[in-house]
């Protein structure tokens, strides 16, 4: 089964107030700690950039200008994966602690026989409803999950599910929104997605302490 792997790199980075995939992260760029798990795991990886980006990526990536929501990026990244592959994983650059074995769980359960495949991890706080500052509703936790990426999938599933230009914070959304079968392998506590400026130096101490164990 040929695997492939699009990591979206297009966003704006408005919540940390500039690109964030090229920040610099224990002397790599963050973004290039994706690109190395996709290239450990995948026979193809496909990076969305920014349209005016002019990034350095290395030879054996294709790169392609992204669109102007996540999913639109996912798309524009889709449509340049080859027709033949089996598995595509979908994975955000901004989550550049999640390893080669991480990437193994999610597409092992694509081979095993699910539509997708997602990181997720059970909720510790107790999670509320509001509206403004006002709680009006308490959720059973038990049933809840929050998600990661890497997320693999079913080609066929995936393009399919993407077929209608759907809009979703992820892709197992879309794909459970045309009825596939997501299931969820177990999500790392350390697959923090950076988003504001004090996430980067989380990251820095969680690599620095993996070098430790190393
Ligand atoms: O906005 P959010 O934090 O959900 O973005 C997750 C990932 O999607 C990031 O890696 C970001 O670069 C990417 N993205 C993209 N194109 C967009 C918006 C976000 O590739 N238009």
């Amino acid at each position: 089964m040929s695997v492939w792997t699009i990591v979206v790199a297009a966003g704006s980075g408005e919540r940390f107030g500039g690109p964030k995939q090229l920040m610099a992260l224990g002397g790599r760029r963050v973004l290039d700690y994706a690109l190395a798990a996709a290239a450990e795991t995948s026979d193809g990886v496909v990076v969305v950039v920014p349209a005016d980006a002019d990034w350095d990526l290395g030879g054996a990536v294709r790169s392609v200008a992204g669109g102007a929501t996540r999913s639109e990026s996912v798309r524009c990244g889709l449509a340049a994966v080859p027709d033949e592959c089996d598995v595509v994983v979908v994975h955000d650059a901004a989550r550049p602690l999640a390893d080669a074995a991480l990437f193994r769980s999610v597409i092992d359960a694509v081979r095993a026989g699910a539509d997708a495949a997602v990181p997720g991890r059970a909720i510790a706080d107790t999670v509320k409803r509001v509206e403004g500052d006002v709680v009006v509703g308490t959720e059973p936790r038990e049933s809840l999950v929050t998600v990661q990426t890497p997320q693999a999938f079913r080609a066929s599933v995936l393009r399919a599910a993407h077929g209608a230009e759907p809009e979703g914070t992820d892709d197992a959304a879309v794909v459970e929104a045309i009825g596939g079968r997501v299931v969820v392998v177990g999500g790392p506590r350390d697959n923090l997605k950076i988003t504001e400026p004090e996430d980067l130096a989380r990251a820095e101490a969680l690599i620095r302490e993996r070098e430790l164990r190393a």
